[in-house]
């Protein structure tokens, strides 16, 4: 694990986007040139061993971490879309929001039943979202290797969620508890 401060390039914004809720503002960490860097080279290096053949990112920040990563490791990379974005035939899930649901779809043929896949998104916080796209995946018949992100809400337990979907590697750079 990269001894970098990833926690320096991370802003706090209290009551954004409503009263209570702190958020965590991850864009002057992908301005810096060093912190993105290090942010795509150490979650590449915790699977670089597991031979990841496809990394799928959801829409909308997934893409933003989840190109590189792929790259890093010599994968190629398939966008988890928003309803409605994807031409051609897909698979879709439905996940509970604090209000409401939200779905996910992939491509049918994007990935094969013998791929290895690692999801990768800027944050997992209940791990609905992260949870979701792993379905997707083994829908697929695809082998899940593991989720990794920047930032995780240990507080808000995603790791319950996610284990519904089985034992996968979790890899997070930065745990808020
Ligand atoms: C945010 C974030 C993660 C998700 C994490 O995405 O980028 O994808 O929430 O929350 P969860 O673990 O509770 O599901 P958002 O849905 O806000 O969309 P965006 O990526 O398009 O900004
Ligand atoms: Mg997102």
């Amino acid at each position: 694990m990269s001894d970098f401060n990833f926690e320096s390039l991370i802003v706090d914004i209290p009551d954004y986007p409503e009263p209570g809720v702190v958020f965590k503002d991850i864009t002057p960490l992908f301005a810096d040139p060093d912190g993105l860097r290090e942010t795509v080279v150490t979650i590449a290096d915790h699977f670089r061993d597991a031979g990841i053949t496809k990394v799928v990112g959801p829409e909308a920040r997934g893409f933003i971490v989840g190109v590189p990563v792929a790259m890093e490791l010599g994968a190629g990379f398939i966008p988890a879309r928003k309803p409605g974005k994807l031409p051609r035939d897909t698979y879709s899930v439905s996940y509970e929001l604090e209000y409401g649901t939200d779905s996910l779809e992939i491509h049918k043929d994007a990935i094969k039943p013998g791929d290895k896949v690692l999801i990768v998104d800027d944050l997992i916080a209940t791990g609905g979202t992260a949870a979701a796209t792993g379905k997707l995946v083994q829908q697929i018949g695809a082998e899940l290797v593991g989720f990794a992100c920047i930032l995780e809400l240990q507080f808000l337990n995603p790791r319950t969620t996610l284990a519904e979907s089985g034992n996968h590697d979790v890899f997070s750079l930065i745990k808020v508890s």
